[in-house]
């Protein structure tokens, strides 16, 4: 039996991918094959696929990163899955494809009520903000935080997981996306009319518990300058440079 894939034989716009098939192998030992329902396009799609990230895998090679899909085959040895499970994954890449091939223990159950194709576009961006907001900032109810990017997927992702932990947040976003921000009971701040540090400076003069930074580059060290001592500033993305992210990462450390 025969399944396709959708690879990038080189690195380039969405033009260059293509679609190939391959002969269906049986699972290996520890590992499930899972018939894809869903794959999301991620940013780290993309950016893999122009090779705009250092971590970009070599070519050619099937990207998406995370899936959602049905157990349609386990290898020996595999104890958490059967036949027929829906589960998700965070595979990195390989999600663009009819089956994958996931270790057992990267397998997430997920419920066969919700549409595969919304919940697998939340799989990256919540992992993120969780991580962020509760491992790596580990938050407590009533923290002031500032939220760069947060109109975007993961900043959003931030806004309603805050609400929840019952933050003070402030966010850097455009004008026309603030009601986004106000919805979560965010003060929305506007990168292209205001200076974010004049404001908060001014609102929050014992300084910010933490800052989450998705932007990088001059937001780093800026959102840095609002920390209380002891605070936490996290960093999870530098579109606007990685070598200056490298570099400013060489001045903290
Ligand atoms: N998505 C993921 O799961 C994931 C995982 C790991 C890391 N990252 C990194 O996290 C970052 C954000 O990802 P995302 O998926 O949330 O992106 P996104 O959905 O495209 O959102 C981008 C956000 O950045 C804001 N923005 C754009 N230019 C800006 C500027 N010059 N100054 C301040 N804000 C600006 C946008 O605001 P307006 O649209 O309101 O102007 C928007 O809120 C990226 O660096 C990405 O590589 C993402």
């Amino acid at each position: 039996m025969k399944y396709r894939s959708v690879i990038v034989p080189k690195r380039g716009g969405p033009e260059v991918l293509q679609v190939v098939e391959n002969d269906l192998r049986r699972p290996s030992a520890g590992e499930a094959r899972i018939r894809i329902l869903a794959a999301s396009v991620c940013a780290p799609d993309i950016s893999s696929r122009y090779g705009h990230t250092p971590f970009a895998p070599r070519v050619p090679f099937v990207p998406g990163y995370a899936i959602i899909g049905v157990v349609d085959a386990i290898g020996k040895d595999v104890t958490n899955a059967a036949e027929g499970d829906r589960v998700a994954a965070l595979m990195g890449y390989g999600g663009y494809a009819e089956h994958a091939f996931v270790g057992q223990e990267e397998l997430i159950p997920v419920p066969g009520t919700l549409d595969p194709a919304e919940a697998v576009t939340l799989i990256l961006n919540y992992l993120v903000a969780y991580q962020v907001m509760h491992r790596s900032a580990r938050v407590d109810a009533g923290d002031k935080v500032l939220i760069v990017g947060a109109s975007g997927g993961i900043g959003t992702a931030l806004l309603q997981l805050g609400k929840l932990a019952n933050l003070s947040m402030y966010g850097i976003a455009s004008r026309s996306k603030h009601h986004i921000l106000t919805e979560y009971g965010a003060t929305p701040i506007d990168y292209h009319t205001q200076d974010f540090v004049e404001v908060i400076r001014k609102a929050e003069p014992d300084g910010l518990d933490a800052v989450f930074d998705g932007m990088g580059g001059d937001y780093f060290k800026r959102g840095f300058s609002l920390l209380r001592r002891g605070g936490t500033l996290v960093g999870y993305g530098n579109p606007l440079s990685f070598s200056r992210m490298l570099h400013l990462l060489g001045q903290v450390i």
